[in-house]
């Protein structure tokens, strides 16, 4: 897989056979395709690109997608908190456009496997292409309502983003190993709150709400500061481990 980055940093990826158009030209098909990573490139109009291999954020920043997507911040805590590594196996839903599924994926490696569920048929579809298009082969992603029950079981990590999760936490301590963790996104703290005492009433250990806060800093010449803007709220984090 290739991907063209501008002047600005811009990023777009391309397609075999397809030229590539934008305000700062055209660069035409056969180009693009004899083009090496690292390379650059001129349009007509005698801007610059550079040929990059995208990796799996350029690939989610660029895929397509019906609805929000959990960020890197989030993503990120999930993969560390639970210890996630190679061989693992992963059940998720909702898929949504595959954002985290994915990371899931890249992660888990050859050896492990993820399935992940997905309510809407559009959406499911959705995902399945963006997988496809990813180039990974270790992800199932199955059109089903998770709440009519999970298929799976060993499961070292089973991950819910979608209302009212502690709906299947019986369930989701049937499918999970011993050690293995259930984890919870929940935007609304009535939902972190209830998923954390169904997790205490059933049983599980070790279980924690955290909420992530980014803040960048701006470099300027004045000197160095937090940026004035930074993402409020995304979601909660609920995580459990079974013992
Ligand atoms: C916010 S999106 C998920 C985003 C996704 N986790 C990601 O990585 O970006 C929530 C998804 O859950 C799906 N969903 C809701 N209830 C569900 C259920 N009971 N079983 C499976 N999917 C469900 C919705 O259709 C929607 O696509």
């Amino acid at each position: 897989m290739k991907m063209i980055l501008d002047e600005r940093g811009k990023k777009y990826i391309l397609k075999p056979g397809v030229e590539f158009q934008s305000d700062l030209g055209i660069v035409k098909a056969d180009v693009l395709d004899s083009a090496q990573i690292g390379d650059e490139v001129k349009s007509h109009l005698d801007h610059t690109f550079k040929i990059v291999k995208p990796n799996i954020n350029d690939f989610i920043d660029l895929m397509d997608r019906r609805c929000s997507i959990l960020i890197k911040k989030d993503i990120g805590q999930v993969l560390a908190h639970t210890g996630l590594g190679s061989g693992s196996r992963v059940v998720d839903a909702g898929t949504g456009a595959g954002a985290i599924a994915l990371n899931f994926g890249n992660v888990v490696g050859e050896t492990g496997r993820v399935y992940t569920y997905e309510i809407r048929e559009d959406f499911a579809e959705v995902a399945k292409k963006n997988i496809d298009n990813f180039g990974i082969t270790n992800i199932e992603v199955k059109n089903r309502n998770i709440k009519d029950g999970i298929d799976e079981d060993n499961i070292d990590l089973i991950f819910l983003d979608l209302p009212k999760p502690y709906e299947i936490f019986e369930d989701v301590m049937d499918s999970l190993n011993v050690g293995g963790w259930l984890a919870v996104y929940a935007p609304y703290i009535d939902q972190a709150e209830t998923s954390y005492r169904v997790a205490k009433k059933l049983g599980f250990y070790d279980i924690e709400i955290i909420e992530l806060l980014e803040r960048g800093l701006e470099v300027r010449t004045q000197g160095v500061r937090p940026k004035t803007r930074m993402v409020g709220h995304s979601g909660y984090l609920v995580f459990a481990r079974k013992l």
